[in-house]
């Protein structure tokens, strides 16, 4: 029998002990020996929980139980979770997590941590919930150098931007929804402006290329900007509206990486990944490109994704699987008024395409039938963020109201 206890017993926590009670026989039949779950630890109290006898408000009732191997932490944010997961590491025992906040802000130090103490510090859960990704890539894809990395990495935002594109639903009354079905964080603010997306991509980045990624060092952009008018004239162009985590290899060594809305062209794997679901293509020199596709939120997904990790440290409690990655700096990070795209631009005023041409050269007008008078959108060529940026300052001086500008995603 393997004793194992679960710090927190919110959406995700509630489902990782379901799964542990509702597939005992499963699971003992993959690992051999019982999964025990001897405490859980939460503030609340849960007397009809068929576990309710377990529950505990004390963390150190885990942290010196000496017969608990394997700690699952599903509390999300940095405290305490930092400061408990740091401390079950060092007392030797394995630990589970879920929380993409802590690994994307802590990873490196908690991996190295691991190693000293010969433990497992696993997170399949922390990205692409219910999506198995952290394993095939330190696994399966280990033979290849990735070249690139380009997914939809948050289900509460795709669920959105699907409510409002198939449905013409308010972006409010979506997100709303998405909180009733659990997909949300704690703080919405985190999935809609792109921080839980961040850390996501700054997770797959770390793994991919050796280094940790901090997502401080990413230009995130959410999608609180996003209209409905946008949405329109993007699918008057072929494309859908997507937020998109991308991260490029360049030949240098940097690489380029990014969290922002998109326009993906409706041909792309990435188009046709709606509600919570989440689709990551990751492009290896052998491979071609390897399209992973599921359930990216909710209770159950993810807590599959955990329990997987449980079952992977009970199969290896005297031996440290292999995943790993070095502190970083942030120097091989390209600075994002370097980042090359094309760039779709809505404007409103006089004479609008004459002097967007006159500014940005070449560009294609997108038309839409029902667009206002005094209102265009277009596309311009590929250019450095950077120039970009004072083009359009160019175009404001010269009277046209820059309403939109979204990257295209050339995916
Ligand atoms: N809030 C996250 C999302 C949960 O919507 O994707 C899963 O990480």
């Amino acid at each position: 029998m393997v004793s194992v206890a679960i710090m927190g017993h919110g959406v995700v926590g509630s489902g990782v002990a379901e799964i542990l009670t509702t597939h005992k026989q499963n699971l003992f039949l993959s690992i051999g020996e019982e999964i025990y779950v001897k405490h859980i630890l939460d503030l609340r109290d849960f007397p009809e929980s068929p576990l309710a006898d377990r529950f505990t408000k004390d963390f150190n009732d885990i942290l010196n139980d000496i017969e608990v191997r394997v700690v699952v932490e599903v509390m999300g944010g940095l405290n305490p979770a930092y400061d408990y997961v740091k401390k079950c590491l060092k007392a030797g025992k394995s630990v589970v997590t879920s929380n993409k906040e802590l690994v994307a802000a802590h990873g490196a130090e908690l991996l190295a941590i691991a190693k000293e103490e010969n433990v497992n510090f696993l997170f399949e859960a922390s990205v692409g919930g219910g999506i198995p990704i952290i394993r095939p890539m330190n696994q399966c894809l280990v033979a290849n150098i990735v070249d690139e990395i380009a997914g939809i990495l948050n289900g509460t935002t795709n669920f959105i931007l699907t409510k409002m594109i198939e449905e013409g639903m308010q972006f409010e009354d979506a997100l709303k929804l998405a909180q009733k079905l659990g997909f949300a964080e704690r703080d919405p603010s985190a999935d809609i402006q792109g921080h839980d997306a961040c850390r996501k991509i700054c997770i797959l980045a770390s793994l991919a290329f050796g280094k940790h990624v901090y997502p401080d060092a990413v230009h995130t952009e959410g999608i609180t900007d996003i209209t409905l008018d946008d949405v329109k004239y993007a699918e008057s162009y072929g494309c859908v509206i997507k937020l998109i985590g991308k991260v490029k290899r360049l030949e240098n060594g940097m690489i380029d990486i990014i969290v922002a809305p998109m326009l993906v062209p409706e041909k792309s794997q990435l188009a046709n990944i709606d509600y919570e679901f989440n689709g990551i293509m990751v492009r290896g020199d052998c491979t071609g490109d390897v399209v992973f596709y599921g359930k990216g939120a909710g209770k159950l997904p993810t807590a599959s994704a955990v329990v997987a990790d449980v079952v992977d440290c009970c199969k290896h409690l005297k031996t440290r699987k292999f995943l790993f990655w070095a502190d970083g700096d942030g120097e091989n990070i390209l600075p994002a008024e370097k980042s090359v795209s094309a760039m779709y631009v809505r404007v409103k005023g006089d004479n609008i395409i004459v002097k967007a041409e006159n500014v940005f050269g070449q560009i294609t007008k997108i038309c839409r039938a029902d667009s206002s008078s005094d209102e265009t959108a277009f596309v311009t060529e590929e250019m450095p963020y950077g120039e970009f940026l004072e083009k359009v300052s160019k175009l404001e001086k010269d009277n046209v109201k820059v309403l939109s500008k979204i990257r295209l995603g050339n995916l």
